[in-house]
């Protein structure tokens, strides 16, 4: 059985890989909060912040990981333009904090990136393509990217992008924030120049299984197949829920103001992925589906 230590486990990424792996491994969690957001699953949690040198040195001797998997970041873009310091400390000095303490144990580092990485202004992209970030998250997550590139561990580097899924006590994503105003029969404006590929948590997850179990190692962008503008995204949302199409508004990225640059096309071409572990992620239709199946089991 592999043992595998998940860090930034209370996030809505961690839940979901915690939730994934530990049917057929060992897996140790650890986040920022005192509050183990899995805590009914019983696994064993670590309270660590990773920015902390030598707390993550002691979590990674004392657990030794065969496979760390790091999901733990600064992830609210527009609080990095607020907040550089927090922002460049958890994204890039927590990833040589990691890798640090991983030299002498040598575990598989896998570490989640963004496709903000890119401009957008050439999307859709392969991993082949050249980095251009906007803004100090997407700088650090390129910086972090480089810490794990320049290290002697054996990594993969996942690049994903608009995740969904559910979490226990997870802010919302862009799905369930949609149902959420929907039903609630609010009003709502979706820029339709942004275009993406959203990325069903879950399929995330059986990614980096697959890639985990053939040991195929290095960068690799990890997305739902599908390309399409945030505003068509909330309309499939609405319609695979059964809402109100009509509350949603169309509008341009301008009308915005929001504070971090965010790539206009930063989808992702995902046939690296789909070569190398003879698997595909689910249609987005389909992913919708498999998220309402969830939610509905939540519910009940
Ligand atoms: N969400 C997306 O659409 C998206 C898109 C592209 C890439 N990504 C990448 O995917 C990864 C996971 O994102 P997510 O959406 O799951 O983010 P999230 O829900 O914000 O979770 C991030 C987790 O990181 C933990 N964390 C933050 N600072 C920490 C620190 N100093 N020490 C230890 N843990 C810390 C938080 O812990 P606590 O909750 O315990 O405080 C939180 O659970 C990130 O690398 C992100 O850049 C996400």
């Amino acid at each position: 059985m592999r043992k595998i230590l998940i860090l930034g486990s209370n996030g809505l990424l961690g839940q979901n890989l915690v939730r994934h792996f530990r049917k057929r491994n060992d897996v140790i969690a650890s986040s920022y909060s005192a509050k183990n957001k899995l805590s009914e699953l019983g696994i064993s949690y670590h309270r660590v912040d990773i920015t902390n040198r030598v707390a993550v040195a002691e979590l990674v001797q004392s657990v030794h990981p065969d496979i760390i998997i790091n999901a733990a970041a600064y992830t609210n873009v527009d609080a990095c333009e607020d907040h550089p310091e927090i922002c460049w400390n958890t994204n890039v000095r927590g990833v040589e904090n990691i890798v640090e303490a991983a030299a002498s144990v040598k575990p598989v580092l896998v570490h989640v990136s963004t496709d903000y990485v890119f401009d957008g202004e050439d999307g859709p992209y392969t991993e082949d393509d050249q980095p251009n970030p906007r803004g100090n998250y997407a700088r650090s997550k390129l910086a972090g990217e480089n810490v794990v590139k320049n290290s002697d561990l054996e990594y993969i580097l996942a690049r994903t992008q608009v995740l969904f899924g559910s979490g226990r006590d997870v802010g919302p994503n862009f799905v369930t924030w949609v149902i959420d105003q929907l039903t609630h029969k609010r009003k709502i404006r979706i820029v339709d120049d942004q275009i993406g590929s959203p990325t069903y948590a879950p399929d995330f997850c059986e990614a980096i299984d697959r890639l985990l179990q053939k040991e195929t190692f290095g960068l690799f962008h990890i997305s739902g197949p599908d390309i399409l503008s945030r505003y068509d995204f909330a309309v499939k949302i609405a319609d695979v829920f059964d809402l109100d199409k009509s509350l949603i508004e169309r509008i341009k990225t301008v009308n915005l103001n929001q504070k971090a640059p965010r790539p206009v096309n930063s989808a992702f071409k995902i046939y690296k992925l789909i070569n190398y572990t003879g698997w595909e992620p689910h249609s987005l239709d389909r992913a919708l589906e498999l998220l309402k199946e969830e939610l509905a089991n939540q519910d009940g």
